[in-house]
């Protein structure tokens, strides 16, 4: 006999006790806030279930940790096959999977330059390294990065990030880095000195509420960035990947970076790994020193594996085409109830599957996100703008999915328009 109901609900609750004893009271209170009571069950393409069976169509996905679809087979197939007779691997030494993922990431990457990797575990990592090796190559110290931008939570990466709330507890952070505001090539030049190493942005940045560059911005910043001997690096650690309907974000403005970070879908949604990718020329730095930059888990053999399967799978499938489509579909819905909704819903910033529903205000997002929620689906308000609503689902969501979601949204937003205290000028 299978677990009955009422103990499931039990288990949650428990889990909910200790998840909220043993890491994070404020977490738990925070989600309840936010309506979600989910504890992950089954996993399957674009869907996820709760342990006691209610399904959610998962537009949350980490951030996009899931472009090739939740517990995809082929990618977990992949993996058990290597486990048969490999191990994570000992990183000082090298290895056929760490040489064939990296030579794959050279040539899936825009330009014929990015050739190289140094190999992580995460997304802050990544962009760690590749700060440290712009400041390494160019023997010059100063970063600039964007306000709202999002890096991860490491020492460089955390230095670079744009939000105020995220770095002021931990002051002094590193030296030398300032932040301007994003979309404004001025901004830049106004920063840029003979001392700037680099400039760190975003395509699209994900995490500050889905706000796509104008179309001058990034080819305008490369060539700035070559005017003035700086490396040019590209997060491409939530644009990555296929989730802008082009295996990197990047390719919508031709622009190559020096340097480019990549991340969360490239481990399938199975396992850790990331990928610094940097322009040959750069190598010369580590010549004197190869090894002054260690990961231990890194680019492990098995990490290798699946970043390999996931790529094949997303060019097996062509999921660069399905995230184009799904969007387009996503975008004539929202279109419609921009027109709808004009109390509610002020725009939809949108490029293939990274899409942002910009709301009159910032007491919308949280309760969309807990109205998405009773009606199953996921997506939650940004963390730096509770006026924006991301939805990055899984590249593999099909069109009976995307009408799924749409009608959610609507209803939701039925629903939100009869309530009080709506509306931009409420
Ligand atoms: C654009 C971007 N860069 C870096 C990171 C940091 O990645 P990680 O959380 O794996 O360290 C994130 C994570 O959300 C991200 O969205």
């Amino acid at each position: 006999m299978g677990i009955s109901n009422t103990e499931l609900e039990q288990i949650k609750e428990q889990a909910f006790k200790d998840f909220s004893d043993f890491i994070s009271p404020m977490k738990v209170r925070t989600l309840n806030q936010a309506g979600i009571h989910l504890m992950e069950g089954k996993r399957e393409g674009a869907s996820v279930w709760d342990i006691t069976g209610k399904k959610y169509i998962d537009c949350q996905t980490g951030s996009g940790i899931m472009n090739v679809g939740r517990h995809n087979k082929e990618i977990i197939e992949s993996l058990k096959k290597a486990l048969d007779t490999l191990d994570i691997g000992v990183f000082l030494f090298f290895s056929q999977q760490k040489a064939e993922l990296a030579k794959k990431l050279a040539e899936i990457t825009p330009g014929e330059d990015l050739n190289c990797t140094i190999f992580g575990v995460g997304g802050g990592e990544a962009v760690d390294a590749a700060i440290k090796l712009a400041r390494g190559y160019t023997m010059k110290t100063g970063i600039i990065s964007t306000e709202k931008a999002y890096h991860g939570h490491t020492g460089f990466a955390l230095s670079a990030i744009g939000r105020a709330s995220y770095r002021e507890p931990f002051e002094p952070l590193m030296p030398g880095f300032s932040v301007v505001p994003f979309n404004n090539i001025q901004a830049i030049k106004d920063k840029m000195t003979e001392e700037t190493a680099a400039v760190i942005v975003e395509t699209i940045q994900g995490e500050g509420g889905i706000n796509i560059p104008g179309d001058d911005y990034l080819p305008e910043l490369r060539k700035l960035c070559d005017e003035n001997e700086t490396c040019l690096i590209l997060d491409e650690i939530q644009t990555g990947l296929g989730r802008t309907g082009k295996m990197f974000g990047c390719e919508h403005w031709n622009v190559v970076p020096d340097i480019m970070t990549v991340a969360k879908s490239l481990g399938g949604g199975i396992y850790p790994i990331s990928a610094t990718i940097y322009k040959k020329e750069l190598q010369d730095f580590f010549i004197p020193h190869p090894f002054i930059h260690l990961s231990t888990f890194g680019g492990s053999d098995l990490g290798c594996v699946v970043g390999l399967a996931a790529i094949d799978y997303i060019q097996k499938h062509n999921l660069c085409e399905n995230a184009q489509r799904m969007g387009d579909r996503f975008q004539e819905g929202f279109s419609g109830l921009v027109n709808q909704y004009p109390d509610l819903l002020l725009e939809v910033r949108q490029k293939g599957l990274m899409i942002g529903l910009q709301y009159t205000n910032e007491s919308i997002g949280p309760r969309m996100t807990k109205k998405f929620a009773e009606r199953g689906l996921l997506a939650i308000y940004a963390g730096t703008d509770s006026s924006v609503c991301r939805m990055m689902p899984p590249l593999v969501i099909t069109a009976e999915e995307v009408d799924f979601v749409l009608n959610v949204v609507e209803d939701s937003m039925k629903e939100l328009s009869k309530e009080k205290g709506i509306g931009k000028n409420d």
